[in-house]
């Protein structure tokens, strides 16, 4: 028997895809101009079953979805210890790309801010790399989350650079507080080509089930993080993911999730399911519009709230 759950998935697309509200990133001029109606919606189970409707193999880049995975590539490579040293777990209650940094000790206040971020990507692979080796290496890691060989998009990366004054600041701070041992340019450099990795709503939502999954793909077997590396990449997910939304986030929907600034969305139930939706108009937080619609309804219609 076929699956009902694309016809779901049509209907509830259908049901979103007239709310034209929210604006595309304008800060990296290459995602301004960005097709806004795009729209798609993906549901990986952690059995390798995938059911998708819309725009599901429409190429853009990962943003800030990168993030809780270059986070378990730095814990799986250096250890809890020296991670958690540098990047805390509390949430900012402030917008993605403020300087949130813990005072005194100048530690940014969780992985998911850009602070953070920008710290956890310097962490990931040995302390010894270059700056291009480290960016393989979380290429090569999102590509296994993906299982798929992902590539980067040099357009919207250059783009990015160009307007890069913001996090370039932050990377200054951290290397005035030691958090960042490294040139600071570089590692905002390494940090924007992680973020302009391209992926499909499809390779998201494989991505996510393989949080879900509890570290292993569920198509390609390949363990690519420890379970005790998930489990906290996931919890802070469900206090950080949504940044300054994390509170509406956590009651209305109660999923661990992660946004992006090129529309992407992800979600991730442990044990169940990894979920994506695409859809480039964002709201004041930087999460996407109607991407937080869609998981509203999904959360609603399927009781998936974890709570
Ligand atoms: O650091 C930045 O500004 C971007 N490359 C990523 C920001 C992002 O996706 C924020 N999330 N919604």
């Amino acid at each position: 028997m076929r699956s009902v759950i694309p016809d779901y998935l049509d209907e509830v697309l259908r049901h979103v895809e007239p709310d034209t509200g929210g604006e595309l990133a304008g800060y990296i001029p290459e995602l301004a101009a960005a097709d806004p109606e795009r729209l798609g919606a993906v549901f990986a189970t952690v059995d390798g079953e995938l059911y998708g409707a819309g725009d599901i193999d429409t190429e853009f880049t990962i943003q800030s979805i990168s993030k809780p995975f270059t986070y378990a590539l730095a814990l799986a490579d250096r250890g809890f210890g020296p991670v958690l040293a540098k990047v805390g777990v509390e949430p900012s209650g402030e917008a993605f790309n403020q300087i949130s940094l813990e005072p005194g000790t100048g530690r940014p206040l969780n992985p998911m801010i850009n602070a953070g971020a920008i710290t956890t990507h310097a962490l990931a692979g040995s302390a010894d790399l270059s700056p291009a080796e480290r960016v393989e290496r979380v290429v090569h890691g999102l590509s296994e989350f993906a299982g798929r060989r992902l590539r980067v998009d040099d357009a919207v990366c250059a783009s990015e650079m160009e307007h890069a004054h913001r996090n370039l600041a932050i990377a200054h701070m951290l290397r005035s507080h030691g958090i960042l041992t490294e040139d600071p340019s570089a590692v905002v450099e390494g940090y924007v080509r992680q973020c302009s990795v391209l992926v499909t709503a499809r390779d998201l939502a494989m991505m996510a089930a393989t949080l879900a999954n509890r570290g292993v793909n569920p198509r390609s077997g390949v363990r690519v993080a420890p379970e005790p590396v998930v489990r906290q990449v996931l919890s802070v997910m469900s206090t950080c993911g949504m940044y300054d939304a994390a509170g509406d986030w956590a009651t209305q929907v109660g999923i661990p999730a992660k946004s992006g600034v090129a529309g992407g969305l992800i979600g991730a139930l442990p044990g169940q399911i990894g979920i994506a939706t695409f859809s480039p108009r964002l709201d004041r937080h930087g999460n996407s519009v109607r991407g937080v619609s869609l998981f509203e309804r999904f959360s609603s219609d399927m009781g998936l709230h974890v709570m």
